[in-house]
């Protein structure tokens, strides 16, 4: 599946860089909706993790706000991006280039707060995700995950991109399972990504399996611009706080 322009590779500019510092932020999880500002913890000297999260947007804004930010993403390009915001705004950000699935890189309750924008569509099993996360966060910690309503994968991909929704896929889908192996090998050379549906069982009760305490949860839609067949008639994304008591 296409991952179309890509807005996620595009850093956040010095204005917002700038008000971060003064104390004025929000980051984003998910296109259209901030995470609310309850969800953080005071942010000066908090350990944040931002998980496959690379591309120069959450952890400069986190990082002006006074957290000690790690970026933790399997691209060395996007994480390019968070070095040279970094740079450009004379900001510490220490980047990790690695798999979601394995945090061995980190010891145990090192961070106070994760950060995950929606990404674990990429990945086929998201229980190793959850389980690093539960592992690396402090007891008192948080885990702040996007990802898709796993409804966007019903339906036929040629025609949703013309606007038609028309079932075609049983849930979960996998992109793995569905293409051919000369289609995935165009897919990956063409600078796509291998898409999963996840349910929500997968990203939710797994969660909580984990061991985290589920504390909040708010859905979102994409842009209007983006013109999202989907999002005309449901959130097609959910995010979550997940706590580690
Ligand atoms: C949609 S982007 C989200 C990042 C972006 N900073 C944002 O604003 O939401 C998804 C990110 O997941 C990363 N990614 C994909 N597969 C990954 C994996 N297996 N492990 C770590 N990161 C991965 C990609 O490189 C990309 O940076």
């Amino acid at each position: 599946m296409a991952w179309g322009e890509n807005r996620w590779t595009i850093p956040v500019s010095p204005e917002a860089v700038a008000a971060a510092r003064q104390g004025r932020w929000e980051i984003y999880l998910t296109p259209t909706r901030p995470v609310p500002e309850a969800w953080f913890p005071a942010l000066p000297g908090c350990n944040v993790l931002c998980l496959a999260s690379g591309g120069g947007q959450q952890g400069p804004i986190l990082a002006a706000a006074g957290a000690n930010v790690t970026v933790f993403d399997n691209s060395p390009k996007q994480l390019a991006q968070d070095r040279m915001v970094a740079e450009r705004e004379s900001l510490d950000i220490v980047t990790v280039e690695g798999d979601m699935r394995d945090l061995s890189e980190f010891p145990g309750e090192s961070f106070d707060l994760i950060v995950h924008p929606v990404s674990n569509l990429f990945v086929p099993d998201v229980r190793p995700v959850w389980a690093e996360s539960f592992r690396v966060l402090r007891p008192g910690g948080a885990l702040l995950a996007g990802y898709n309503n796993p409804a966007r994968y019903l339906f036929d991909w040629e025609l949703y991109e013309q606007g038609i929704l028309e079932v075609k896929h049983a849930l979960p889908y996998s992109d793995a399972a569905r293409l051919s192996e000369e289609e995935k090998r165009r897919y990956l050379e063409g600078g796509e990504f291998l898409e999963f549906s996840h349910t929500l069982e997968d990203q939710i009760g797994d969660q909580i399996e984990a061991g985290f305490l589920l504390a909040g949860l708010y859905e979102d839609y994409d842009r209007e611009d983006d013109n999202d067949a989907l999002s005309k008639y449901m959130p097609v994304y959910v995010v979550t706080r997940a706590v580690k008591l």
